[in-house]
This record gives structure tokens, C-alpha cells and sequence, in this order.
């Protein structure tokens, strides 16, 4: 038996590898080191697609279709208007779910279908996010340009003017960072999905609501609380010990794979160094303190940050409302989901693992009344 399927390696794939023990991550065979800071996210669907990077006409074609395919339905349009005050990963999961109304070959999953709407979900979910945001605020959604890249455009409808070229760079990096992972549970959530030959919107609907629960996408909100709770770095010490104390897990440490801090932390610390006002200062700073005191007592245990440590206080540096960092997450994981589904249905077997029965057997069956 594999209790949480650990160690359970379901199938061979070329789309990432996660080393635990080097603290690497490979998108296709190239480090995610050397792709943060000058490849783009537009660029990395290309290459988890395709399993090469596009030559200039390749990503042309890709940008072009993510641009012009941002507006939403108007019964999506509608449909977030009428939740705005809901959970920004309650609402993301109904309007991907929603999305296959207005595609009248929903059920399509040959290539060309799976590249044709995933393209067409990844460029909403941005449009989905900000109108959330902006409804709840009481403020008129900014219609999307096409002029403008996946994670400028992201920004300027959540904001409504243009970002900064500092800034744009920022929110691509973290798209980047977060785009793919393995076969994490969300991941697999869309693999097992796709695997029933059920269409991409089911796939991709099943994994934005796997990656909201705590332990996996939703930490990059927990984190925020633990922040705020904390405080000031001063305090990281008792509270830290407190924890540990009361057996509570510490959110953003801790990985099923690594063994080593996550290699995405530094990226995430390098923009916040650098963009960070006083504000994101202190929760950057509580980070760390809580980093170094979680790291000296659980460190020997193989417990150390995970990238949601840290992603928070860089959404806050981009001016992301809390409540929406871990769709921030999805709008960017939505590109390793897509991409295992389509190396899923290249090769296509129903996922039905067996699970041990431990129950009782020939029970006798009583009539209601006669219990
Ligand atoms: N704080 C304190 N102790 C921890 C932590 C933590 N964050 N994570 C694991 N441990 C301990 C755990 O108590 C257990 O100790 P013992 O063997 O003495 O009982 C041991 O480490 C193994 O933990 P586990 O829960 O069996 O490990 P897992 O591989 O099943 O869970 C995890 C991995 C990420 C769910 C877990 O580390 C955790 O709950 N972390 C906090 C939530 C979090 O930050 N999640 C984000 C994950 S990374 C990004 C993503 O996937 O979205």
C-alpha cells in the first residue's frame, strides 16, 4: 500500500523533472534557472507543449492566439458578475467548468482540439481573476489588450493602467516558476480526469479544484495568514517553537519531493529584494526569520521553505489581493495541466488504481423496520 500514492510513479513523461535532492527543476530539459528572467511564459506553453522551444513564427502564431482569445462568453461575464463575493477559486473553477457552454465541440480531445481550447482557457482564466477582483471592489473590468504580453495583460486588468516593465517581468517570472511541477496532486487530478476520455474542460476543471486545499495551492494564502500572525520577525522565535510544540504544520515548508529548500525560493526573494515597498519588507522579513527558525529545529528532518513561503509577498509587491494569490497559482499552473493531458491522451489508459478493503464481509442485510 502507498498511503498518499508516495513514491507510486504512475507513468514516464517529457514535460518536467523535479530533483529533490539537487534542488533542480527541468522544463523539458532546461533548467528553470536559466528560463526566469528571459524566456516567457507564452514561450514555456510552447515548450511543455511541444517539447521543444518555438522557433520566432511558432511563438508569433502562439501569442497571437492567447491575445485575441482573452474576452470571455458573456454568460461566463455574467456568471462572475453574480460571484463576485464568492472564493476566487470557487469562482475560477465554475468559469473554466462554464467555459465548455460556449464551445460547441467541447468534447473534441484530438491534439489540435486540446491545443485549440486549452489555448482559449489559459488566455481567460487571467480575465476571469481581474474581473473578480475588480467587481468586488466596486470597479469597472478592464477589457484585455492584445497588444500587451500574458503577464502585463494580467496585471493591467487587475490594476487598469499598464504595469511597469519591472513589474510585467516580475509576474512573468512567477508565472514561470509556477507553470509546472510533476505529478503534484492537482497535476494528477487532471491526468486521472483526462484519462476517461472526458473533455479538457473536465480535466482542467477537476485539477483548479484540487489545487485549492491547503496543503497544496491554497498554502500561498495560509502563508499570508502565518505572516500576519506572526507579525515581525522578532516574534518568529516563540512562535515557531510554539508550533512545533503543538505537532501544527508550518505553511510553505515541507515537499513531498524535495529534500532541499524548493530552488524556486530564491527567485521569488530576488524580486521581492528588489521590488519590495516597506509593507512587503515586513512580511519578507517575517518570512526569513520564520525560514531560519523552522530550518535549525525541522531542517535535520528534511523540512525546509516551499515556494509558497514566498510568492505571497511578491503577489502583494504586485498589488494581487490576498484572497486571490492561489487562483494567481492556477492561472499559471493551467499550462502543466494542460500539457500532461495532452502526453496523457497520446497514450491513453483509464487511471483505476485498487485500494484494500478492510471492512467487514457477509453482513446480513435487515429491512429498516426490522433494525
Ligand atoms: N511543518 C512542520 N512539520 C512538517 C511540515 C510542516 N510544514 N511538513 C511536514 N512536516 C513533518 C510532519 O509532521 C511529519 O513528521 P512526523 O514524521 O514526525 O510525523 C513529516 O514532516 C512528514 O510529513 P508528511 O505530512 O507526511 O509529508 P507529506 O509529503 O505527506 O506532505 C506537504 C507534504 C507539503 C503536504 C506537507 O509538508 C505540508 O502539509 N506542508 C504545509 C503546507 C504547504 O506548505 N503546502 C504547499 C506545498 S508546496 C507547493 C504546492 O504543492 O502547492
Amino acid at each position: 500500500m502507498h498511503k498518499g500514492l508516495e513514491g507510486v510513479v504512475v507513468d514516464e513523461s517529457r514535460i518536467c523533472e523535479v530533483d529533490g535532492e539537487s534542488g533542480d527543476i527541468w522544463y523539458a530539459g532546461y533548467n528553470v534557472d536559466d528560463l526566469v528572467g528571459r524566456s516567457s511564459y507564452e514561450e514555456l506553453l510552447y515548450l511543455l507543449w511541444n517539447d521543444q522551444l518555438p522557433m520566432e513564427d511558432e511563438l508569433n502564431e502562439l501569442e497571437e492566439d492567447l491575445s485575441t482569445s482573452r474576452e470571455l462568453p458573456s454568460d461566463v461575464e455574467a456568471l462572475v458578475d453574480s460571484q463576485a463575493d464568492a472564493g476566487p477559486m470557487d469562482v475560477m473553477r465554475t468559469a473554466v467548468s462554464a467555459l465548455a457552454a460556449s464551445d460547441d465541440d467541447a468534447n473534441d480531445i484530438s491534439r489540435e482540439g486540446l491545443v485549440e481550447k486549452s489555448t482559449g482557457v489559459i488566455a481567460k482564466m487571467p480575465t476571469v481573476l481581474a474581473r473578480q477582483h475588480r467587481r468586488r471592489e466596486g470597479l469597472e473590468p478592464v477589457a484585455p489588450r492584445e497588444d500587451l504580453g500574458h503577464a502585463a495583460n494580467f496585471l493591467y486588468m487587475l490594476h487598469g493602467e499598464e504595469p511597469t516593465e519591472r513589474e510585467a517581468r516580475a509576474m512573468d517570472d512567477t508565472l514561470i516558476l509556477y507553470a509546472e511541477h510533476g505529478m503534484n496532486a492537482s497535476t494528477f487530478s487532471s491526468v486521472v480526469t483526462a484519462s476517461t476520455e472526458a473533455n479538457v474542460y473536465s480535466s482542467l476543471t477537476s485539477a483548479v479544484g484540487t489545487l485549492q486545499g491547503p496543503l497544496h495551492g491554497g498554502a500561498t494564502e495560509t502563508v499570508v495568514e502565518m505572516l500576519e500572525e506572526v507579525g515581525s520577525a522578532d516574534r518568529a522565535e516563540s512562535w515557531v517553537e510554539e508550533k512545533i510544540d503543538n505537532r501544527e504544520k508550518i505553511p510553505g515548508f515541507g515537499h513531498r519531493v524535495y529534500e532541499v529548500p524548493d530552488p524556486r525560493c530564491r527567485h521569488f526573494a530576488a524580486h521581492i529584494d528588489e521590488l519590495a515597498d516597506d509593507e512587503a519588507r515586513t512580511w519578507y522579513d517575517t518570512a526569513n526569520a520564520v525560514r531560519e527558525e523552522v530550518e535549525a529545529r525541522l531542517g535535520e528532518k528534511g523540512i525546509y521553505p516551499n515556494t509558497d513561503l514566498y510568492s505571497g509577498t511578491l503577489y502583494r509587491v504586485l498589488e494581487v489581493p490576498p484572497a486571490f494569490y492561489t487562483a494567481v497559482f492556477a492561472v499559471s499552473r493551467v499550462a502543466g495541466w494542460s500539457a500532461h493531458v495532452m502526453e496523457q491522451l497520446e497514450d491513453n489508459r483509464i487511471m483505476r488504481p485498487r485500494v484494500k478493503y478492510v471492512g467487514e464481509k457477509n453482513r446480513e442485510y435487515v429491512a429498516v423496520d426490522e433494525r
